[in-house]
């Protein structure tokens, strides 16, 4: 029994990262561009693949090496069968995915030839994970180094997670994708905060256009209150801010991107591959950019993600 009065379940441990997060379908369309209101236009053919941002995390980091537990919620459909097989051929424990009533989350994506994505989230099943999931995995997010949560779930269920590991001393990355009020408590717990450019913007309340330099949207986050931060910009890699090693810039390699739908999924599963090794935020930044970059190079999230040997 712990201090907040929960049960500790007896689970098979051994795995380094836990992540509480989605999983969907992503139903992608090449477009030479996005229609205005009330326009039709025509695409390419309809990409299926396996997509959510936590699944996409659990994925790239298992394919890195890394001994990875999924909480999760799929429908009992034929997507939910789909988004395990992903999960599980990346070598993803899926104990804690969980099929209910709803249908499987499902993202709809629009790409365009510069590769840039647009997305609308249906969250289905995502909707049903609640923190009696988080309470059900408390033995197995003890047993983990790093815990990985993402708001594509209720933020209630983000918030027992974050709470859950930070109680065990746990470290806590948290991924505030799509952008959300947070907590006090949630933000302190962040180790890192990652956010892009205008998650950091949208959370400080700098105005489009007013964002300023990445370093002030990092040292803003910082005075707001993460442990410690990275702010992720695309081609131009990261910058990354904590005690240990102060405020760091990373660069991205050039890359020609066809794809980006899942980059910064890709960057979060390889950062936390290598935090949970015991690397320092800077250097697991650097390779996370790498990872990042291999990803926007071909189509889809989880199937654009290398393995580690494909890294050389
Ligand atoms: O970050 C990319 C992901 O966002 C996609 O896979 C999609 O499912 C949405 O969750």
């Amino acid at each position: 029994m712990t201090a907040d009065g929960i049960e500790e379940p007896r689970h098979s441990t051994g795995h380094e990262l836990v992540v509480v997060g989605s999983a969907n379908r992503d139903l992608t369309v090449e477009v030479e561009r996005r229609p205005e209101a009330g326009e039709t236009v025509l695409g390419g053919d309809t990409r299926t693949s396996a997509g959510g941002k936590g699944a996409n995390v659990a994925v790239a980091a298992a394919k890195l090496g890394s001994r990875v537990a999924m909480v999760g919620a799929v429908g009992a459909d034929s997507a939910g069968e789909e988004l395990l097989g992903s999960l599980r051929a990346a070598g993803v424990d899926t104990g804690l995915v969980r099929r209910c009533r709803r249908p499987s989350g499902a993202a709809y994506i629009t790409v365009t030839p510069d590769g840039e994505n647009s997305i609308i989230v249906s969250p289905g099943a995502n909707g049903d994970l609640g923190v009696p999931d988080v309470q059900a995995a408390a033995g197995v997010i003890a047993a983990a180094r790093v815990l990985f949560t993402v708001p594509e779930v209720p933020m209630e269920t983000v918030a027992a997670a974050v709470r859950s590991a930070r109680d065990r001393q746990v470290r806590v990355v948290f991924n505030a994708s799509p952008v959300t009020d947070l907590e006090p408590d949630i933000l302190a717990a962040a180790d890192p905060l990652v956010v892009n450019g205008h998650e950091a913007a949208w959370l400080l309340g700098v105005g489009p256009g007013e964002s300023g330099e990445p370093g002030e949207l990092v040292r803003g986050l910082r005075e707001l209150g993460a442990r410690s931060v990275v702010v992720t910009l695309g081609a131009r890699g990261a910058v990354t801010s904590d005690d240990a090693m102060g405020q760091v810039t990373v660069p991205a390699p050039a890359v020609t991107p066809v794809d980006t739908t899942g980059a910064g999924d890709a960057f979060s599963g390889a950062l936390v591959s290598r935090l949970a090794e015991g690397a320092q935020l800077p250097e697991a930044a650097r390779f996370a950019a790498r990872v990042a970059a291999i990803s926007v190079s071909s189509w889809g999230a989880q199937d654009s993600y290398p393995a580690a040997d494909q890294l050389a």
